[in-house]
């Protein structure tokens, strides 16, 4: 389950990539625009701010981030980003901190861009920090069988910025990707940890009961502390690293 309020704990850190990304659009006047796996809108709330003449819609699978986005005005709906099409006059699409959940997204790309209409801009920002201490202790734990945790839905790996360009230019856009680490300044103890439960540790959790989840929270706590120790000042330096992509459709 996907908890709004937690996950709205650090709506700045995660509003500042969505801004880099749409920087990187130059739509004047698009009809429809759609915000693909909303989570709690209110970073649709500012597509809405953009482009106040446009017909702004959202759509996430989960019930609880869709009820918030309702709740700030935004017109959003419960659908899987895998059993969804851009409607033809889509003119822009944006997709932020999602399709590292979905298995097979590269597969999903060149379909949009094809039910697109030409001149769409098709935007995406993917989380690419696998290889970070953060997640490579992730995967240790999860891979250790005393906490059952072998079917677990995971953050998948993303392509670099390179092989989401090429996916793109073979489907006929054309293509602008980058990539930046952004190094957050965290706040707290267990500074890195709180940050993941909002996302990333949001399976396991939802995998263990209690108690086991408060041993593997004591656990994974402290490994993440050795990781990345906490200052003086009680903040610690948090490297984040983030793909980006926005595609013109030929
Ligand atoms: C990290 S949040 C990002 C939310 C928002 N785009 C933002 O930038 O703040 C990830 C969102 O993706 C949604 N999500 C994950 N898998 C999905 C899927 N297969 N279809 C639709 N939404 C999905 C989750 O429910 C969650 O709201």
């Amino acid at each position: 389950m996907w908890d709004p309020s937690q996950y709205l704990r650090y709506a700045d850190e995660r509003a500042r990539p969505f801004a880099e990304l749409l920087n990187r659009v130059d739509a004047e006047n698009p009809r429809r625009v759609v915000d693909v796996g909303c989570g709690p809108g209110h970073l649709t709330a500012r597509l809405r701010e953009r482009w106040p003449d446009a017909e702004v819609e959202a759509l996430d699978s989960s019930p609880d981030m869709v009820a918030a986005a309702r709740k700030l005005g935004v017109d959003a709906r419960v659908q899987d980003v895998r059993e969804w099409l851009p409607p033809a006059d889509a003119d822009v699409v944006v997709c932020n901190a999602v399709l590292q959940w979905v298995p097979g997204h590269e597969k999903l790309l060149p379909r949009w861009a094809e039910a697109m209409p030409s001149g769409g801009w098709l935007a995406v920002q993917v989380p690419g920090h696998q290889k970070s201490p953060s997640h490579q202790l992730i995967g240790e734990f999860i891979g250790d069988p005393q906490w059952g945790l072998g079917g677990i839905d995971q953050v998948r790996d993303v392509l670099d910025p390179v092989g989401y360009a090429e996916l793109l230019e073979d489907a006929g856009c054309t293509v602008d990707a980058w990539e930046t680490t952004y190094l957050q300044r965290l706040t707290g103890r267990d500074a890195v940890l709180e940050w993941l439960e909002g996302t990333t540790l949001r399976p396991i959790r939802a995998a263990l009961n209690e108690q086991r989840w408060a041993e593997f929270r004591e656990q994974l706590g402290a490994r993440l502390r050795d990781a990345y120790p906490m200052r003086e000042d009680g903040t610690t330096w948090f490297p984040f690293r983030r793909v980006f992509f926005v595609a013109r459709v030929g």
